[in-house]
């Protein structure tokens, strides 16, 4: 039915070798690099950060949306958008003042989206939603690749899509977590414009029939 953009996430990439692991998924189709960012403390885990985007910015054959797993953000915010970053999400809970953090994004160039967790309601976008680019729906709790996916992200997908076809607004719909062949007709049909998908893409031999196959069936 709708396009599917399908973006893959280098956190189940090989990271000694970050830009070939980046042009075999480009190479293969990827419509988005997704680059998460975690600096435990907000979440268990750590990885990398702005120097680690700028590197890999002249290999990346397509936008970087940067997924910030951290608090605060607001200073990171500037540093990814210098690093190269087109799009940047955040999750709410770690900004003291949300709006602004949106605004920062936006003032610096970039696309501007929020993070909901798995138990996140989307009353959060109450105020702000005519200032998002994008809507992330987290299906799986932020911090490591691999988790299962979440069911009750479905409905919330829906309800979202709902929210944001009543409003009239050009704001796209993400979802992270989880994502593979098998439940990405369930996604497309709810209601996703972007699919990440890190495991179900780095950890098959064939990234490009991985890729083709989440988005083939997205898109059924
Ligand atoms: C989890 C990250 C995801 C992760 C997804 O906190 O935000 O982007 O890489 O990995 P899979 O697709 O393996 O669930
Ligand atoms: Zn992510």
């Amino acid at each position: 039915s709708r396009p599917v953009r399908i973006a893959p996430s280098l956190l189940s990439a090989d990271f000694a070798f970050l830009a070939q692991e980046a042009r075999s998924v480009t190479d293969g189709g990827a419509d988005l690099l997704h680059f998460d960012v975690m600096d435990n403390h907000y979440v268990p885990n750590l990885t990398v950060g702005p120097l680690v985007c700028a590197a890999l910015k002249p290999h990346a054959m397509v936008p970087i949306d940067v997924h910030l797993m951290v608090r605060p953000v607001d200073a990171l915010i500037e540093s990814f958008a210098q690093a190269g970053a087109s799009l940047i999400t955040f999750h709410p809970e770690a900004s003291d003042h949300v709006h602004r953090s949106i605004q920062l994004i936006k003032a610096k160039g970039c696309k501007a989206g929020l993070v909901l967790n798995p138990a996140t309601p989307l009353s959060v976008l109450d105020h702000v939603l005519g200032d998002l680019d994008l809507v992330l729906i987290m299906s799986v709790n932020p911090g490591f690749g691999g988790q299962a996916f979440i069911p009750s992200a479905l409905p919330k997908i829906r309800a979202l899509r709902a929210l944001i076809d009543s409003s009239g607004l050009p704001i796209e719909i993400e979802v992270d977590g989880g994502v593979k062949p098998d439940n990405a007709f369930e996604l497309g049909a709810a209601g996703a414009d972007i699919l990440v998908a890190g495991s179900a893409v780095f950890g098959a031999a064939d990234r490009a029939g991985a890729i083709r196959a989440i988005r083939e069936r997205a898109e059924e």
